[in-house]
């Protein structure tokens, strides 16, 4: 299988737009999916890159009183900044105001000119701005509106180029009719076909220069530019070396896929192979088309402002989680829906707490058992040749979801197999192992712990490449070497010289999480509290060891001043004492408690809490309260007492 060709491609932005979530979706997947081939050996390349030409720039521009090329630099910034934030690792960014790119749409006009393809005539039809497409009377929407984006549409009399894009109708449909991957997933296909089945009419592809200025002009007419999408759809071969370096070409194309949102179907699986066919190019291998994230059950939209900013996430959950939510939330090609709570459970319930869990009870073993040296494992019993089973399962699961775009399902086995994890070390009690000095049995049950979590750290490497690398590291392996898929499948592979570090971070701490009420969140949900702790663990979840249990420092604090957080409703800033000690903890407890009540008591607060950033201010702690309903109580300890602040509660 090495040497396989995989390269995927996301849409290039538009560079005007700010980037969200929906964005950062398409360039996680087609990292995670880049990553996944580089692990099963092959040639895997990952381009991304911005969309620069037409109106709304040109108009952006003139309104910030610069240059197009000016705002352009100034813009795609905050791509290559988020990609950066998201650990995103692209081979290359294809800018469409870049020379090497420029150059190849000129030479692909020009080719298709001299073969007879393009030919000038009138136009009249209706024009929507925003979307800068004609349209036909036929296609229009209710009352003239545009059907992408339902504005106005305006009337346009102008003399324009059309490419005859009709001529290649019965072959798209026979090639989509005789490549079952060439749309994916399937019902897009049908969409497409259905499409087709109204006759195709021909492109136009240039808009004069009066009207905008703004693109590539036209190699056989210099009062026009190209059209922006015409122009654009060209970087996915301008980017690898078509017309320029043939090698390079021949090495990546035909794309594996071109992963693309739902809403740029026709574009990609009508035009651009149609384009393809007529420059004598083979079309891509795939067009893999994603739903779209809603804000909970609604749409997204700059002018409703729920649109969720991945950096704000990032700074809460870390860049690991939300890459590991994206992936595993999302059917491919279905709608998603997109909420803090889901995140935060996410988060939570099967990071924190299923993987987190195993992590802990593993390595807290080891550690004080074997000194983080576990010896090799002894002879497998049931339960080891269970265990050992499931993740094998979860390997297999892995690749074919890689292969199917099913990632969802994959990354559900993987969590399937740290639950078997957690069960397997409840089953097989190590603790009491150790407490009857059976050192042997509690030594093999470790490892294998040790050898679930090290194919684990595998399975799930692509979608969160720097906490498995930690994870290796707690497990005492080396986080630098690289990782190959096929490892995975090997059982027992962990090696017989590891050892576990002592000290190492928790993987996955709780996380302090503003409530003010905010875009991502639907409102019917307002939770007034500060802190998210998992909720008690299932039935056959996780039971801590009063070892684990210990590691919670719970303290007294006294409240020594307390006061609103300017802006936000719901937010009261605490300074507390802790023995010694003084601290500022941030927490979700205006609505039910006034400053004034506060100051001067005695409340718990958990001590050892990694700090976090809460409207910008630092949060050292976590109150501890009950909840019932929309209702919320401090815990705090009698007033008079002679319990002093900074005193151990456990
Ligand atoms: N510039 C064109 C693409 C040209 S490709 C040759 C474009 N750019 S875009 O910035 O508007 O959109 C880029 C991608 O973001 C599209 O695939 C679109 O589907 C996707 N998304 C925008 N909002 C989205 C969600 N809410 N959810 C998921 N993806 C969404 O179109």
């Amino acid at each position: 299988m090495s040497n396989q060709n995989f390269y995927v491609t996301t849409p290039i932005y538009y560079v005007n737009d700010k980037p969200h979530i929906g964005h950062a979706y398409t360039t996680i997947l087609a990292d995670v999916l880049v990553r996944y081939h580089r692990m099963l050996g092959h040639d895997a390349y990952l381009l991304t890159g911005t969309d620069e030409h037409g109106q709304k720039v040109q108009r952006a521009a003139e309104a910030n009183a610069v240059s197009p090329i000016e705002h352009c630099d100034a813009t795609v910034v905050r791509y290559k900044e988020l990609w950066g934030r998201l650990d995103i690792r692209y081979d290359d960014f294809i800018r469409t105001t870049e020379e090497r790119h420029k150059r190849v749409v000129r030479a692909c006009l020009q080719r298709l000119w001299d073969k007879g393809l393009i030919y000038r005539s009138e136009y009249k039809g209706m024009y929507c701005v925003p979307c800068e497409r004609y349209f036909m009377d036929k296609d229009l929407g209710v009352g003239g509106l545009c059907p992408d984006c339902g504005r106005k549409t305006d009337e346009l009399l102008e003399s324009n180029y059309f490419f005859k894009m009709s001529l290649y109708q019965d072959w798209l449909v026979e090639h989509i009719k005789t490549h079952p991957e060439f749309i994916q997933p399937a019902f897009r296909a049908n969409e497409t076909l259905g499409f087709l089945k109204k006759p195709l009419g021909d492109l136009c592809i240039s808009r004069p220069k009066s009207r905008l200025s703004w693109g590539i002009e036209l190699p056989f007419d210099s009062e026009y530019v190209c059209y922006v999408w015409f122009d654009a759809l060209l970087n996915y071969v301008s980017a690898v070396g078509y017309l320029s370096d043939d090698a390079l070409f021949k090495r990546h194309w035909p794309a594996s896929f071109h992963l693309i949102g739902k809403d740029i179907l026709t574009t990609h699986t009508v035009y651009w192979p149609i384009m393809l066919k007529a420059l004598d190019i083979e079309p891509p291998l795939s067009v893999f088309a994603h739903g779209w994230w809603l804000s909970g059950e609604a749409k997204m939209s700059k002018s409703t402002g729920n649109v969720a900013s991945p950096i704000d996430l990032i700074d809460i959950y870390g860049v690991d989680a939300v890459r590991y939510f994206l992936m595993a939330e999302m059917t491919l090609g279905q709608d998603a829906s997109f909420t803090r709570d889901g995140l935060s459970s996410h988060y939570h319930f099967k990071l924190a707490n299923d993987l987190g869990n195993l992590v802990n009870r593993v390595v807290c073993l080891g550690l004080k058992h074997f000194d983080g040296a576990v010896p090799p494992a002894g002879a497998a019993t049931e339960p080891e040749v269970e265990l050992k089973g499931v993740c094998m399962e979860a390997v297999k699961s892995m690749r074919s979801a890689v292969e199917s775009m099913r990632l969802n399902q994959g990354i559900d086995s993987v969590l399937c197999a740290v639950r078997a994890g957690n069960k397997y070390i409840e089953q097989t009690a190590p603790w009491k192992l150790a407490k009857s000095q059976n050192m042997d049995r509690l030594a093999t049950v470790l490892r294998t712990g040790a050898e679930c979590l090290r194919v684990v750290s595998i399975l799930l490497n692509p979608v969160m490449p720097s906490k498995m690398s930690d994870l290796r590291a707690i497990l005492g392996i080396d986080p630098a070497a690289p990782v190959d898929f096929a490892s995975a499948g090997i059982w027992g592979l962990y090696s017989d010289s590891a050892v576990m570090p002592k000290g190492s971070k928790i993987l996955f701490p709780l996380v302090a999480e503003p409530v003010e009420p905010e875009a991502t969140k639907p409102p019917s949900k307002d939770k007034a509290v500060v802190v998210k702790t998992p909720e008690p663990a299932a039935p056959e979840g996780v039971i801590l060891s009063i070892e684990e249990f210990q590691r919670v420092k719970l303290k007294t604090a006294k409240v020594l001043a307390a006061e609103k957080v300017a802006g936000a409703d719901k937010l009261l800033r605490l300074d507390v004492e802790l023995g010694a000690e003084s601290r500022q903890i941030v927490a979700g407890i205006a609505l039910h408690y006034k400053p004034e009540e506060l100051v001067g008591r005695t409340i718990i607060v958990v001590a050892n809490l990694k700090p976090a950033k809460i409207r910008g201010l630092e949060s050292n702690g976590m109150l501890l309260a009950a909840k019932s309903g929309s209702a919320l109580r401090l815990l705090m300890v009698d007033s008079g007492c002679d319990i002093p602040s900074g005193s151990s509660v456990g």
